[in-house]
């Protein structure tokens, strides 16, 4: 295999999905989730039993991938794993299963911090996309529009909130974070307080198109610096509808609507607002948005319009890249790969990695 376009394997076990991908240079060649149905039934992740169906999941997610890509076993040139942040039982069975293939077919090892693969996911090149837009005339080839150094990423998640200073591939420095839960976790927890099974973002984001943002006022936190808090906003969200439902019990189902394009009018004006500041201090005006809540419809807009006022370069990942994949973690494999980044058989797999390289 020419050193010049490295095959990877990728492989995401981080938290509820299997994923695995292969990619060729900066072009995905397939990119496969298993998820986890069970969790609905209990409000959230039960870690017990994610790790249980990767088990399960793993083998057959990524003998998928490999045949969806077209290729062998002997193309592949390392295979890239999530090594951390997320849930120790299920990053352990990812990070086994790479060990083992890296050993069995003798190829480096790549482990990747998942929110950098968050980050990174901006740069996977793919056909489908390229039939979408975005995509720029260069001197050679059509090129996707791809973020320029430095700029400034927004990975929002279910489990991170972070404001990225991204200098390089491989250069990012946080600077600033939620001091408490996550954007991900504001808007499942707020889910839940309307009747919503796990995860309910993407049911707040659907009844949210039909309802009125300005109906109902929560107040936002007061943080310093680029930080966020969610935590007084859930606390608002519940003492609000437990006084609303005494009045009238049937409060929640009149007002769904109304209720979850307010609540997700202000997760994404706490979000906006922050942007703001930021890049405005640091004089950026390339801006990312990455991380599961990236796929809410009402923050790729917010992003668009304020974007477009403020004069900024706005990048927004497609959906499949959004929440947790494993292309993504193939693109960072492929940069670290490129400097010799490798690990070795020692490694394993940490429920807290830090951020900096
Ligand atoms: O990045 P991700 O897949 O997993 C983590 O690393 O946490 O993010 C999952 C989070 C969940 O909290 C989910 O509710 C949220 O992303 N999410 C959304 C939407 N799609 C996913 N939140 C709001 N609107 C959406 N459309
Ligand atoms: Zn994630």
């Amino acid at each position: 295999m020419s050193q010049k376009e490295p095959i990877i394997l990728a492989i995401e076990s981080s938290c509820d999905d299997t994923s695995a991908a292969i990619l060729k240079n900066e072009s995905i060649l397939s990119n496969l989730i298993a998820g986890q149905d069970i969790h609905r039934f209990y409000g959230g992740v039960v870690p017990e039993l994610a790790s249980r169906a990767h088990l399960q999941n793993i083998l057959p997610v990524v003998d998928a991938a490999i045949e969806k890509a077209g290729v062998q076993l002997s193309d592949i040139d390392a295979v890239a794993f999530t090594k951390g942040p997320g849930l120790l039982g299920s990053l352990v069975v990812g990070t086994s299963f790479a060990k083992s293939l890296s050993l069995a077919l003798n190829i480096p090892l790549i482990d990747v911090n998942h929110m950098h693969g968050h980050v990174l996911a901006h740069f996977i090149d793919d056909e489908e996309e390229m039939k979408v837009s975005d995509w720029v005339l260069t001197d050679g080839p059509i090129k996707k529009k791809k973020p320029k150094f430095p700029f400034i990423c927004l990975t929002v998640s279910g489990g991170h909130t972070q404001v990225v200073l991204v200098k390089s591939h491989l250069d990012m420095e946080i600077v600033g974070a939620t001091k408490d839960d996550a954007a991900g976790e504001a808007f499942d927890k707020a889910a839940k307080m309307l009747g919503f099974e796990y995860p309910g973002g993407p049911l707040v984001d659907k009844h949210a198109k039909d309802g009125d943002p300005l109906k109902f006022k929560f107040t936002r936190p007061k943080v310093g610096g680029y930080d966020f808090s969610f935590s007084g906003l859930k606390t608002g969200i519940l003492y609000f509808l437990q006084k609303e439902v005494k009045t009238n019990p049937n409060f929640i189902e009149e007002n769904l609507n109304d209720l979850c394009a307010s609540i997700q009018f202000t997760i994404v004006d706490i979000l906006i607002r922050q942007l703001k500041t930021v890049t405005k201090d640091l004089g950026i005006k390339e801006v990312a948005i990455a991380g599961g809540v990236s796929a809410n419809s009402g923050l790729r807009k917010a992003l668009q319009e304020t974007g477009a006022n403020k004069g900024w370069n706005v990048y927004i990942p497609r959906f499949e890249y959004c929440t947790d994949n494993a292309a993504m973690i193939a693109i960072t494999g492929k940069f670290m790969y490129e400097q010799g980044l490798f690990a070795d058989q020692t490694v394993t797999a940490a429920a807290r990695v830090p951020f900096a390289r």
